[in-house]
């Protein structure tokens, strides 16, 4: 499996280490990559959750398949995702390969010529299509909601995305995540047990230049 044949690849890094130049090399071309700082993600109740976010709506529960940065004016090209107190206890990552071939056609003519409201703060928003070739898609349920353009609703697309057979990610101490973030969607399986309290995913964020 490589990043190059199916968008997502384990990247396997030694115990304690940092993950990001195994990454870097094997994606290649480093100079046409910006990286954001590290951040540390932890299941969150809804009650905790940011605003226009997954946790938000689903809390500690099972999230939808997801793009990260889906409101950005450029979302990451690339995530990396690792642990560092990985257990197979944790809740899985579900991985699925935007294939619009296992999609109906009417349900991707419609979602490509949808546009959606994308909330930026209470008081701030403005309008993105989710489409932009056959192979590029940008989707969050957390963040964007129906408008009057199009005629399906979050939760549809959701559904709808669903269908795409999912690979199960389970996490270890040394094999890092790095998904290309538009040509597949990611989501975290259900951290409802406690014994996610202690789930910590690293994550690096890699932009195009
Ligand atoms: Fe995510």
């Amino acid at each position: 499996m490589s990043i190059k044949d199916d968008f997502w690849e384990c990247i396997n890094f030694p115990h304690g280490a940092n993950p990001i130049n195994y990454a870097l090399e094997k994606i290649g071309e480093p100079e046409a990559y910006r990286l954001a700082p590290v951040e540390s993600l932890m299941p969150r109740s809804q009650l905790e959750a940011r605003a226009n976010s997954l946790s938000r709506i689903h809390g500690r529960g099972r999230q939808p398949p997801h793009t990260d940065g889906a409101h950005q004016e450029r979302p990451p090209k690339f995530i990396l995702l690792w642990s560092e107190n990985a257990t197979t206890a944790h809740a899985t990552t579900h991985i699925r390969r935007l294939d619009i071939s296992l999609l109906t056609p009417g349900f991707w003519r419609k979602l490509s010529d949808s546009v959606w409201m994308v909330r930026a703060s209470a008081t701030r928003f403005h309008y993105r299509r989710v489409v932009e070739s056959d192979e590029l898609l940008r989707w969050d349920s957390g963040c964007f909601q129906k408008c009057i353009v199009g005629n399906l609703s979050a939760n549809e697309v959701d559904q709808e995305l669903e269908k795409i057979p999912a690979a199960e990610f389970s996490w270890s101490s040394t094999c890092a995540l790095l998904l290309d973030n538009r040509r597949v969607l990611h989501g975290r399986s259900d951290a409802t047990n406690e014994v996610n309290d202690n789930r910590i995913i690293k994550r690096v964020s890699i932009y195009e230049r």
